[in-house]
């Protein structure tokens, strides 16, 4: 039996600002960002915003009230989660309107565990192949102002349901997941922004990516010119060549190029967006889908990574008219507008983050589907707008 992606959406906010300005403004060489990080813009998220409003809005732009009728379970990946106790996925499962008899659930292990829930949900679907899974993808990456990370931040969510005879990318069974106690990335339960080693975090990164592929290779046999493209999670679009170099070095086959050809395609979104953490591997397959050159039967490589340390990679089979499942993330980009970075700093200290207090916030004027209209005895309050 098939079981795979079926569906994809993605969801942002719709304000950005331009790294080039950022750049000025930290007294930095625009090329640094845009050549040397590989970031154009950046995703800039208004305090009506957070990991519940965008994941929501991605799944609702897949869910058809057909699928909700099949949907045995909600899984949210994030590593900025909004309670220490209570899933998000409860939250969005309301405002989604689904069904009570369903389980929901989030997963935690830095921006890996979109995988882990891709996994998990295979396992559900094979145990019973007419129910479906929501995986939600949702990050908010805050580094904090004038930190080296800052120019690695971002915002966004991508929704994926998971089904027998999936219609975009039917999964195969090898998949190499390796974990190692690592600090190179983390947040300490006190803090809104991360902590991170950042150099050390690439090395990591790199070291996780070479030691799967190994593993996959003998486990299958499989060469490079079994793979129409290789997918990375994206922290930054640098870091998906970084790894790719690795293992290509200084081949110049076809097949070598034309993996690079579809790394580009597949970073074409994230340098728009920034890193979603969990998402950002999920957005880089849609980027591809939209803008590489694949067709179905093609094999696609995923390398997922979470700091701390965990990485995993597997691939799959595109099908007949994937591009009919996915939402239009160009649309979605190109109706943000662009904030001056004055605006992006008021907004990124205007969250809710740790403040105990009541909060009005203003949610008028913020255009997205659903918002967080702020904060009364300690409970985060949310509405659809209809
Ligand atoms: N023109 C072109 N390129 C330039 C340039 C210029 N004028 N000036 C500098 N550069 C290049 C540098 O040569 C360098 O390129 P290489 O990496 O290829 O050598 C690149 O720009 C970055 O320059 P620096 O190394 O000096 O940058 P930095 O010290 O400011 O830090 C960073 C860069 C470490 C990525 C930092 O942004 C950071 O800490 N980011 C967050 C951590 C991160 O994303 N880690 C990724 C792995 S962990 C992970 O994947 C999980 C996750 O999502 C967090």
């Amino acid at each position: 039996m098939k079981i795979g992606i079926d569906k994809m959406a993605f969801a942002t906010t719709d304000e950005y600002i331009d790294l080039r300005e950022l750049a000025r403004e930290r007294g930095d060489e625009p090329d640094k960002y845009t050549i040397g990080i590989g970031q154009d813009r950046q995703a800039v998220v208004p305090p009506t915003q957070d990991i519940v409003t965008l994941g929501a809005t991605a799944a609702k732009k897949l869910l058809s009230e057909d699928d909700k009728k099949h949907l045995s379970t909600v899984i949210v990946a994030t590593e900025s989660g909004i309670d220490n106790s209570k899933a998000s996925a409860i939250y969005i499962k309301h405002l989604l309107e689904l069904d009570d008899f369903t389980r929901a659930v989030e997963l935690k292990e830095a921006c890996y565990s979109a995988t882990a829930g891709i996994q998990f949900a295979k396992g559900l679907v094979a145990m019973n192949p007419q129910s479906t899974v929501l995986v939600i993808a949702a990050d908010i990456a805050r580094y904090g102002l004038k930190t080296p990370g800052e120019v690695t931040q971002g915002a966004g969510a991508v929704a994926m349901l998971i089904s027998a005879d999936p219609h975009i990318l039917a999964l195969e069974d090898t998949t190499v997941s390796y974990t190692k106690d690592v600090m190179d990335f983390w947040r300490p339960l006190y803090a809104t922004e991360a902590h991170v080693d950042g150099k050390y975090s690439t090395n990591v990164y790199i070291d996780f990516f070479l030691q799967c592929w190994q593993r996959y290779q003998q486990m299958t046999g499989r060469q490079l010119d079994d793979f129409a493209a290789l997918t990375f999670h994206l922290p930054f679009t640098k870091m998906g060549k970084k790894a790719l170099e690795a293992l290509l070095k200084d081949n110049q086959s076809p097949v070598a190029n034309k993996l690079r050809e579809q790394l580009t395609a597949s970073q074409k979104y994230c340098r728009e967006v920034g890193n979603l953490y969990t998402g950002s591997l999920y957005l880089g397959v849609m980027s591809l889908l939209q803008n590489g050159q694949v067709n179905p039967g093609d094999r696609i490589g995923l390398f997922s990574y979470g700091s701390g340390a965990e990485g995993e990679f597997y691939s799959g089979i595109l099908q007949p008219h994937f591009e009919k499942y996915l939402s239009d993330v160009k649309d979605d980009l190109a109706n943000r507008h662009q904030v001056s970075i004055a605006e992006y700093e008021k907004q990124f200290n205007s969250q809710l983050g740790m403040n105990p207090d009541d909060v009005e916030l203003d949610w008028q004027s913020d255009p997205a589907p659903f918002i967080l209209k702020g904060q009364k005895e300690h409970k985060r309050i949310y509405q659809e707008k209809k």
